[in-house]
């Protein structure tokens, strides 16, 4: 051990437990991270999201010490990833974009040969591996191959096996991806309870993933930072008022409805689908407008659209598919 790392490792930490500083990247002449900066807490549960190809797997791929950035700065529970990355790699369990199971190795030994990797004392072990596998609900399973495991079953295992030596930061590379909304609810339920004591990163595409799951979330696009903060304030950031639905009882009244609104100064946008109008204001304000101008129209139904986190993902970073 260097006299660095024995220094860095003899000091009580208080910092964050993820810090990325001006981090650079490139794949040739791909530009994958272009001085990418962020800060997680310690035993936060924080969501990057980001379209495909943003950069995500590659900042993982850093942080957990399977790449080197070409600049810039990373430290891990204060560990600075070029020289302490051992220590790192004791500290983090890592769940892959891609399985990445032994195929020839039971569930349970893929789970004993990550303990032997973690020189975990045998007996201590055999506990948390059962521990483990009756979490996920593998226990029945343990002995079969990860090839006879249907998706989820595999995917839980890959999570399992990176909680099998306690890590104190937990990275997760689109860890639901592919699994059924139960398998998915439960995976949400294992992270929300290993929250507080246990630092989690992760990556998804699902929206209401990271809004369930995260007290922070930072979208990233073309390697970069584009926005960070807590899903209200994120959509706090769109700009541009209000929107209703009034739904009509019959479809002739809303078509009346819609002629009178359009007249209105604070309409901004209107849509009319058979019995349904939505109605963007200006501002919410003008909503007693909006009643009074509806006259006599029998109506069932006026209720605010809330803003979804997935409108400031798009307004952020765009509707075209990427490649
Ligand atoms: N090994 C590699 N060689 C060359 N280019 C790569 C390599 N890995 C990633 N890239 C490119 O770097 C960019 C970022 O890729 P990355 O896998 O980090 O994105 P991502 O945000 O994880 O995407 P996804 O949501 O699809 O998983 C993409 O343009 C990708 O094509
Ligand atoms: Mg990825």
């Amino acid at each position: 051990m260097s006299s660095l790392q024995a220094t860095l490792m003899a000091t009580p930490y208080s910092g964050p437990a993820l810090a990325v500083r001006n981090v650079s990247k490139c794949y040739g002449d791909v530009r994958a991270l272009d001085s990418f900066a962020l800060e997680v807490n310690r035993g936060e549960i924080f969501a990057l999201l980001g379209p495909n190809g943003a950069g995500k797997t590659t900042l993982i791929r850093i942080m957990t010490t399977l790449m080197r950035p070409d600049s810039g700065e990373v430290l891990v529970n204060g560990l600075p990833i070029g020289r302490c990355g051992r220590e790192i790699r004791r500290q983090i369990g890592v769940v892959p974009q891609e399985n990445s199971l032994d195929r020839y190795l039971t569930a349970r030994e893929n789970l004993e040969l990550h303990a032997r990797l973690h020189a975990l004392e045998p007996k201590r072990a055999r506990k948390r591996i059962d521990e483990v596998l009756e979490l996920f609900g593998l226990a029945a399973r343990q002995h079969d191959f990860p090839d006879t495991f249907s998706g989820g079953m595999q995917r839980r295992l890959v999570v399992a096996r990176a909680l099998v030596h306690d890590p104190a930061v937990l990275f997760l590379d689109e860890p639901t991806t592919g699994l059924d909304p139960q398998s998915r609810r439960a995976v949400w339920e294992y992270i929300r309870s290993l929250a507080g004591d246990m630092t989690i990163f992760l990556t998804t595409h699902y929206l209401e993933e990271a809004e369930q799951l995260c007290e922070r979330i930072a979208i990233m696009d073309h390697g970069r930072l584009i926005a960070l903060g807590s899903s209200t304030e994120l959509k706090a950031r769109l700009s541009g008022g209000a929107t209703y639905e009034i739904e009509c009882v019959h479809a002739q009244g809303a078509q009346r409805c819609a002629d009178i609104l359009r007249t209105l100064p604070c309409l901004e946008e209107l849509s009319l689908s058979g019995n349904l109008l939505t109605v963007r204001l200006g501002q919410w304000e003008c909503l007693a407008e909006v009643v009074s101008a509806l006259g006599g129209t029998p109506v069932r139904r006026i209720s605010l659209r809330e803003r979804t986190l997935e409108e400031v993902f798009i307004s952020l970073t765009g509707a075209e598919v990427r490649d």
